[in-house]
């Protein structure tokens, strides 16, 4: 009997309604399968190959030792991931350099996006299909990966394991909606993931219209939110970040119950400047640029500001997204640090 009838997956699953299909069909490059499910009661959109995957997961053994990195995409998600795991590994600049970031964390749910043949057509060929298989390793491998644990994920507390906060330490970074659609944006020009036409003012309607997977976005951070005061998770915002980075690294190495030097935070600070980072080849994916796959136009690690979203706004779409987020921050106490 295979272990996977034992395992529980109670989430409804819709099918996207059939204009949004349509929608989603004009929007998006093949090569990354088609968002065509919503799951659980709010929704989170998802390829229908999330039903294995997210079960998968969602099941998932959760250690002690793991260390998670949660967020809604384009949030804040690398800054965070190097700034912790160079804390709790002694501020190990070598290894760190070493090792790309994506190999020392690897990303949890990303293999239900591939569509394996069309991506591995458009491979330049073997050593980059084995730099793409170190970079983004299969679920399983993940999984069975030795202790102690490094995760990155995009998914939503709910369909994380139940377990996850009552075993091991999270973050969760949260950032200012119209700065995560522009970045969002742009990571999908990197990633060549967008039809053309699709111009930012159409990518926006997507975001708004909960249409990029891992959407809706303010259910995701409102579920982190509600669980900010738990003793193992720590709530942090991008904008936060920007402002005062130090102060942000001291309440990490809090929390992480290790002592820091004003020396190692300025040390620190320094390696996590946007300016270093952007050349940092342990985490901006350079070891991909021959793939085919990128777009040489655009970078993973970009602008790193707080209201770029300003020069991406017409009238009515900052109109649109007042409303929006009016809306949404009704029923909550959250509120984006300006
Ligand atoms: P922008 O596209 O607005 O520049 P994630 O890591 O979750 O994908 O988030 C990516 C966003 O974080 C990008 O935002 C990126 O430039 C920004 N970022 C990455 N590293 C950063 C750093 N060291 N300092 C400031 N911003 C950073």
């Amino acid at each position: 009997i295979m272990a996977t009838t034992n395992k529980s997956f109670p989430f409804e699953i819709r099918d996207v309604e059939p204009e949004q299909v349509e929608k989603l069909k004009k929007s998006f490059q093949v090569t990354m399968n088609p968002c065509t499910l919503r799951f659980g009661p709010k929704g989170y959109l998802f390829p229908r190959e999330f039903e294995h995957f997210g079960k998968e997961i969602y099941n998932m053994e959760i250690r002690p030792s793991d260390t998670f990195v949660v967020t809604f995409p384009r949030s804040g998600t690398t800054w965070t991931q190097e700034l912790v795991w160079l804390i709790l590994n002694n501020f190990d600049y070598e290894k760190a350099s070493e090792t790309p970031l994506s190999v020392r964390y690897p990303y949890l749910e990303t293999e239900m996006f591939f569509n394996h043949n069309q991506m591995s057509a458009m491979l330049n060929g073997e050593n980059i299909k084995k730099t793409m298989e170190k970079n983004m390793p299969p679920v399983q491998k993940i999984l069975n990966m030795a202790s102690p644990r490094y995760i990155k994920s995009h998914l939503p507390l709910s369909l994380l394991p139940p377990k996850l906060l009552d075993t091991c330490k999270v973050f969760y970074v949260a950032r200012d909606p119209r700065d995560v659609v522009v970045s969002f944006y742009h990571h999908s020009k990197f990633m060549n993931i967008l039809l053309d036409g699709v111009d930012f003012k159409a990518f926006w309607e997507l975001f708004i219209n909960d249409l990029l997977p891992w959407a809706p976005f303010f259910e995701h951070v409102k579920e982190a939110w509600r669980m900010r005061n738990h003793s193992n998770m720590l709530f942090l915002f991008y904008e936060d970040l920007s402002k005062d980075l130090r102060a942000c690294v001291r309440r990490i190495a809090k929390f992480l119950d290790e002592e820091i030097t004003e020396e190692q935070i300025e040390k620190l600070c320094e390696h996590l400047n946007i300016d270093n980072f952007k050349k940092n080849k342990s985490v901006n994916f350079d070891n991909l640029n021959d793939s085919g796959l990128l777009n040489e136009k655009e970078s993973f690690i970009r602008k790193g500001k707080v209201g770029g979203w300003r020069d991406y706004f017409d009238e009515e779409m900052t109109e649109q997204a007042d409303r929006w987020i009016e809306e949404n921050l009704r029923d909550t106490d959250l509120r984006f640090p300006q």
